[in-house]
């Protein structure tokens, strides 16, 4: 049998760590215990009384049917009542709140609903791969703006203005930004804004790291006029330590929310109630989370740092969220090169930055998802091993 994929699948390449993690795997299975500092995936536990919400509801007789397409009303109220609470944003729960089944399937909805044949979409480089794969699976053509350093890992909106805009559609942005950390600034939220009102771009800002390492969560929706040109996507995966539950929403105008649910209502059927019930419980959860989550990342961020010292890397020690960016030595061509070096000698697995595009070539990108002591154990080896990149 001849069988062949869907054009849309061309250049379309198996997700970065969905390969890499096979790779480890056979690493792992031919006896290296590699030590993964590679995916943003907390390995800190949901707050307990999260858990008792889950245990108790789930165990209710009536609790099994299909759920409501727009989620509950309850985690609804709870999702508008988080943006009001640490965001100072007001979102009818209603009409302006659609609880996801995490953030990643927002950004394909988002793209199936908006994008035809053709049509351009702005997307960061260096960013998260998955915007230009949803792009590109919805039949739209994903237009890189390159971010730099020393403009703040913020994109050049006047170059971008003096481009041809004509066939743009929408922007990607994310602020913290993954992979760079950086923090956005209010007046480049404003700026944004404002280029988003004069070029007619719907503006689809990815928020999922404001709560990590982070005293001043901030929403793009916080910015006067922003719902008539933005969507947001949010995310209890990272700052409620619920990635595996996969929990997210997309906050914006009513109209948006209604296009959307025309595209998402034909692809899942809800989510499970006691799965909502507990999400809503999480969102209530008060600064002490926030700040006892985050004592236990900024132990681990300083580790991370010594072992960037150890490779010979530089970084910024003001950056936010649940990674640290490090611009490599000149001694490697590229991150790649350094991961792999990483790898394969020292069995520690590390981020290349390129995977994030092309501007982060020079940059390697850690983890804070590892316990201190696999990170201690990561610069063992890394010492024992790479003994050139240590301080050459
Ligand atoms: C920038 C960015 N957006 C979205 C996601 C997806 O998050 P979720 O678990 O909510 O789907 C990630 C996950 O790594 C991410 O880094």
């Amino acid at each position: 049998m001849n069988i062949q994929t869907a054009k849309r699948l061309n250049g379309i390449g198996e997700y970065y760590f969905s390969q890499k993690l096979r790779e480890i795997d056979s690493l792992n299975k031919a006896g290296k215990a590699i030590i993964n500092l590679g995916i943003g995936s907390p390995d800190l536990p949901p707050h307990p009384d999260v858990i008792r919400v889950l245990q108790e509801e789930s165990a209710k007789p009536n609790v099994h049917a299909y759920q409501s397409y727009k989620g509950s009303p309850i985690l609804r109220g709870a999702m508008s009542g988080w943006y009001k609470t640490w965001y100072g944003v007001e979102l009818d729960p209603e009409t302006e709140i659609l609880p996801l089944i995490g953030s990643k399937e927002g950004i394909m909805h988002i793209c199936m609903t908006y994008l035809n044949e053709g049509d351009e979409v702005l997307i960061p480089n260096p960013g998260y791969p998955t915007y230009s794969s949803a792009v590109k699976l919805a039949g739209g053509v994903a237009v890189p703006y390159e971010m730099v350093e020393s403009l703040n890992w913020e994109p050049d909106l006047e170059a971008i203005a003096a481009s041809d805009l004509s066939k743009v559609k929408l922007m990607w942005v994310n602020y913290p930004h993954m992979p760079t950390g950086q923090q956005p600034s209010a007046d480049f939220f404003k700026r944004l804004i404002a280029f988003a009102q004069q070029h007619n771009i719907l503006v689809c800002h990815d928020n999922p790291y404001s709560f990590i390492l982070n005293d001043k969560p901030m929403s793009l929706l916080s910015v006067p006029g922003a719902k008539e040109v933005v969507i947001e996507l949010n995310s209890l995966s990272k700052s409620q330590n619920m990635a595996g539950w996969r929990v997210g929403m997309m906050a914006g105008a009513r109209e948006r929310i209604d296009e959307v649910i025309r595209f998402k209502s034909n692809m899942d059927s809800g989510m499970f109630l006691p799965l909502q019930l507990a999400a809503a419980k999480a969102l209530t959860l008060g600064k002490d989370w926030y700040d006892s989550v985050n004592a236990v990342y900024a132990k681990r961020r300083e580790l991370v740092f010594e072992l960037l010292d150890l490779l010979n890397c530089q970084y910024n020690r003001g950056q936010v969220g649940m990674f640290v960016w490090a611009k490599i030595s000149p001694a490697y061509a590229d991150g790649y090169a350094l991961s792999d070096e990483v790898l394969y000698h020292a069995n520690v697995f590390i981020t290349p930055g390129g995977i994030f595009g092309s501007a982060g070539n020079g940059f390697i990108r850690v983890s804070l998802c590892s316990p201190e002591e696999k990170l201690q154990q990561a610069m063992e080896r890394i010492r024992a091993s790479l003994p050139v990149a240590v301080n050459s």
